[in-house]
């Protein structure tokens, strides 16, 4: 074992390994009502602020591509900073931790210490998507908590919104998915919002965007870095809070609001990938689906493995 490479293949065996524990009946003789239980809390807060949906999406890409889906990024770190909320794509930026403390609290109070938070937030990022009008699936369940965070991990796997098309590419395989994955969660990015700082570059500096569309961002979003930083601005321009394929009719409009986004469809070999969503729902909907299932399988925490916290925010004593 004490060759790097053969580490290497003891990881992925125990990353294989874990992730075949996971099932979609996981809970259901130990907290039978689990989805009935999170549902209302996620419809009432969805339906105060739309964009809740958007949020909780994220926080489980976030989640998963930092050590797995162990709930890492709920960990909320007020004394050293070292938590990934900490981490450059997360600060000031992910949100959607209220929520996740009240279905918790919820799904306590109906089974006590049984579903963990990282459970939660794969139920949450499905749940969410259908409530905005996406498609549904199963989710697959078992997984548990983490008892440490890593903003190092989280500012070295999550890809930043400047990446070029090979680097997302990497970030992806890296995870252990494909390209066809990459671009099929990229339509994540039908709902939600993105701060100034996020696009400025690709508004105020780059041509493969459509130029009414670059202006009219950047008559909301001032060039000069450190002015209107937060200012926000939706990643899907027509339906931001309708969970659709119109990302992908944004990309071939050369109206993607993010550099990455355009990136996808910029005279490269995805372009043909974000024609066939932008003109079929359908195949858009089964390749998220199947994505999400495949991103919901990295690197879970079973057995023994973890904890079963009891806050979201912070790990047992
Ligand atoms: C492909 C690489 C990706 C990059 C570079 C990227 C980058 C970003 C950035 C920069 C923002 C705006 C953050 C801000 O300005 O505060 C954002 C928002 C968002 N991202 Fe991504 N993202 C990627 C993939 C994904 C994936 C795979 C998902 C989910 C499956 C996702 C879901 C979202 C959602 C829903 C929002 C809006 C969140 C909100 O309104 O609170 N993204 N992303
Ligand atoms: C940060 O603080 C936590 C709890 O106080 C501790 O467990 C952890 O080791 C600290 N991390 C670093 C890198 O100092
Ligand atoms: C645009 O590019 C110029 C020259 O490379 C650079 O100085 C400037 O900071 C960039 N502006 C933005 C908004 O990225
Ligand atoms: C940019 O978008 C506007 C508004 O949708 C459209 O009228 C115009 O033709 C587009 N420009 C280019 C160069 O495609």
């Amino acid at each position: 074992m004490a060759s790097p490479l053969a580490l290497v293949f003891f990881l992925l065996f125990l990353g294989s390994g874990a992730s075949a524990h996971l099932s979609t009946s996981f809970y259901s003789s130990s907290c039978p009502n689990l989805f009935g239980t999170i549902k209302p809390v996620l419809r009432s807060a969805i339906s105060k602020e739309r964009r809740m949906g958007a949020s909780l999406l994220r926080l489980f890409f976030h989640d998963c591509f930092v050590n797995g889906c162990d709930g890492s990024i709920l960990l909320s770190d007020t004394a050293n900073f070292t938590g990934e909320q900490h981490a450059v794509p997360n600060k000031k930026s992910v949100r959607g931790f209220e929520v996740v403390g009240r279905i918790k609290a919820a799904v306590e109070k109906a089974c006590p210490g049984i579903v963990s938070c990282a459970d939660i937030l794969a139920i949450s990022a499905r749940d969410s998507v259908v409530i905005l009008g996406g498609p549904s699936w199963k989710v697959k369940l078992g997984r548990r908590d983490a008892r440490t965070a890593s903003k190092s991990a989280a500012n070295k796997n999550i890809p930043a919104p400047t990446s070029s098309l090979s680097n997302l590419v990497s970030k992806f395989a890296a995870q252990g998915l494909s390209t066809k994955d990459m671009v099929a969660l990229s339509g994540a990015h039908t709902i939600g919002q993105a701060r100034c700082t996020s696009f400025r570059a690709h508004v105020y500096n780059e041509t493969n965007i459509n130029s009414s569309f670059a202006k009219e961002r950047k008559s909301k979003c001032p060039r000069r870095s450190g002015a209107g930083d937060d200012n926000l601005a939706p990643l899907d321009l027509r339906t931001p809070t309708r969970f659709d394929n119109g990302y992908y009719s944004n990309l071939v409009r050369k109206k993607g609001l993010l550099h990455s986004d355009q990136e996808l469809f910029n005279d490269g070999p995805t372009d043909s990938l974000v024609r066939a969503y932008s003109s079929s729902s359908a195949k858009f909907d089964s390749d998220f689906v199947a994505a999400m299932v495949r991103m919901g399988d990295i690197r879970p925490l079973t057995g023994s493995n973890g904890e079963i916290r009891k806050k979201c925010s912070r790990i047992n004593y």
